[in-house]
């Protein structure tokens, strides 16, 4: 079989990439002669004097590309005698970063194209540091427009040598310099005549023959578990593809997370039973012992992972939608998925310079370094030792869209140092003593839509009840546990998680829990609702329109929000989110406070809280 190499081009139009990989398929005899044909007949009316203008041919599938929205990266296959191809193709204006990162993640070989009358970039630099945080250890500079400097060995020489420096400072593993000609064909396919002091291969031979890291060069072997499969009572076998190193018939092998050890009993690749696999191969697991296996547990033999809920790591952000700390996703680390809350947001990372940039917030197609924390104990490992566990995409839990890709540089301590203590006075044990079943009610609403005051009565009529309460009301709570809180959406965030934790923490003393924040955003209830748990868990919607709030403005902050004078003013300059999906929604204008609560109370008692 012949191996296959993915390799990313990166470059700027004006770099010459279009025509470098039109005449690399041209010279190569990599055409359809229909499209070889198409070319000539273009060319002939194009602006080369009648000479093929090899950018034609992939500019023309680039169109196509564009009509398709979807896909910012265009991949193309080919293949030669000796090794078959695929190459992405990720465009290289700054707005890009998104799709090179894409691209790079697929790659195992970047061709960064380099004009060498302009030499060394701003751009040359973004585009291998980009490169090499999502993943590619191999690089060929090709250094084109080679013709237009006379062919100069000597200014060759000093920009290879600019490129021996740019190595240095971003730790790139293996670097070639090729000087080519794109317009004009030198060292592309066939060795330039042009540059006899050239000895080395052209770029075709050297993606030929070039020997490439992949996992067979990481630590141990490793296999994700896509899925478990179970055609009968007597075959259990686990799906995935194996990440790194290889493994035989009769080794030992951890399951992880449970620890669990076993040996494999048979390999099978499609149909075929064998006796070993390797990294890049799809393969049926058959254990010798039964154990607790599901998708996204890991076979791991010979390497040491981490298991954790903390770690840092670089994110490139992809969404419209700003990132601002405290945000919770669905977070994709190979198979596995788990929700993870971005704790904080350490620094942003200029890519064009390297430098560290401070930021509360992160924008499309910026990469900043973020901690985040899982919901639960999950496989990893550092990006630097393995590729496959090492990288994650963020999933909108409510678009359903990647938001983000990231790398994992290294776990957080301060996780492992912390273990959950078992306590022998239960929840359940609190609860009973106080004849009741804790949980909290969260109301939603505008300010001044009248979320305290049915919250207020509703408390008496729990406690006239015989229920034990607690009300947590926003402005209250602003002056004491969230003194340090403003506004901002990042701040409304921590309000609502820390108000959340509370509650969680009243309702395991045994207590109802009643809260009244504005709690504007669909993402932070939801959180709200992940925290304290959905079956303890009411959200009411106080639905009163702005222009009601507005009127009523018991507080005055209304009039001094048109005024300019309070900034983030919700409803005005910061906004609500309705919610989609509240158990209750009550509607205040025109009914009496008795009249709401009674509803508030019938919609509880209907849940069977
Ligand atoms: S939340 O958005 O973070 O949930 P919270 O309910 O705690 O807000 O606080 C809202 C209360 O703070 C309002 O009822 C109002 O009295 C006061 N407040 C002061 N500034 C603002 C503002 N910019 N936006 C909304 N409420 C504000």
């Amino acid at each position: 079989m012949k191996k296959l190499l993915k390799f990313v081009t990166c470059g700027s139009v004006d770099d010459g990439k279009s025509t470098l990989i039109g005449h690399l398929l041209y010279d190569a005899k990599l055409l359809y002669a229909d499209q070889k044909q198409a070319l000539e007949l273009d060319s002939k009316i194009g602006s080369r004097d009648g000479k093929l203008d090899y950018s034609l041919l992939l500019d023309g599938l680039m169109a196509e590309r564009e009509q398709g929205i979807t896909i910012d990266v265009a991949y193309r296959y080919f293949s030669t005698d000796k090794r078959s191809f695929i190459v992405a193709d990720a465009p290289g204006h700054e707005e890009y970063t998104r799709n090179m990162a894409v691209g790079a993640s697929f790659a195992d070989l970047a061709v960064i194209l380099v004009d060498a009358t302009q030499g060394i970039l701003v751009q040359t630099r973004r585009h291998a540091s980009i490169c090499a945080m999502f993943g590619i250890r191999s690089f060929v500079f090709v250094l084109n427009k080679m013709d237009l400097i006379q062919y100069s060995q000597e200014k060759f020489e000093w920009l290879q040598a600019d490129i021996e420096s740019l190595k240095e400072e971003l730790r790139l593993n293996h670097v070639r310099c090729i000087p080519v000609s794109a317009t004009e064909g030198d060292n592309i396919v066939n060795p330039s005549k042009n540059m006899p002091w050239y000895k080395k291969e052209t770029l075709l031979e050297y993606l030929e023959k070039v020997e490439i890291e992949d996992g067979r060069n990481e630590e141990g072997f490793l296999m994700p578990v896509q899925r478990v499969c179970r055609p009968n009572h007597s075959f259990r076998g686990y799906q995935g593809t194996v990440t790194s190193g290889a493994i035989s018939v009769g080794d030992d092998v951890t399951i992880l997370p449970s620890g669990e050890r076993s040996q494999i009993q048979s390999l099978l690749c499609a149909t075929k039973s064998v006796n070993q696999v390797e990294a890049g191969q799809a393969v049926t697991i058959q254990l010798e012992k039964e154990v607790d296996v599901s998708r996204g547990c890991v076979l791991a033999r010979g390497t040491d992972l981490k298991q954790t809920k903390m770690f840092q790591a670089n994110v490139l952000w992809m969404d419209d939608h700003e990132l601002v700390q405290g945000r919770t996703f669905l977070m994709k680390i190979a198979t596995k998925t788990v929700s993870a809350t971005v704790m904080s947001i350490k620094y942003k990372i200029d890519v064009n310079t390297g430098s560290q940039l401070r930021g509360e917030s992160v924008l499309k197609n910026e990469i900043a370094v973020c901690e985040f924390a899982l919901a639960e104990n999950t496989v990893f490992s550092s990006f630097q030792e393995h590729k496959a566990l090492g990288r994650f995409i963020l999933i909108d839990r409510f678009t359903n869209m990647t938001s983000a890709c990231g790398v994992i540089n290294f776990a957080l301590r301060r996780s492992e140092n912390v273990t959950w203590q078992k306590l022998d006075i239960t929840r359940e044990v609190r609860a009973q003593k106080m004849q009741q079943k804790p949980f909290t009610l969260w109301f939603t609403g505008l300010s001044g839509s009248g979320k305290s005051t049915l919250a207020n009565e509703l408390e008496k009529a729990f406690s006239i009840d015989g229920k034990y309460t607690m009300l947590l009301d926003g402005d209250n709570v602003r002056m004491g546990l969230n003194k340090d809180l403003g506004f901002e959406e990042k701040d409304r965030i921590e309000n609502i998680r820390r108000v959340a934790e509370v509650s969680k923490l009243m309702n395991d003393a045994g207590l109802i829990v009643i809260t009244a924040f504005i709690s504007p955003y669909e993402m932070d209830r939801q959180n709200a609702k992940n925290i304290i748990g959905s079956e303890n868990f009411v959200e009411v919607y106080v639905d009163t329109s702005l222009e009601e709030c507005e009127r009523r403005d018991v507080k005055g902050l209304y009039k001094k929000a048109r005024n300019n004078q309070i900034p983030n003013f919700t409803g005005i300059t910061s906004p609500f989110e309705v919610p989609a999906q509240a158990d209750i929604v009550v509607h205040t204008e025109g009914r009496t406070v008795e009249a709401c609560v009674k509803q508030i109370i019938d919609g509880i008692q209907r849940r069977k809280m």
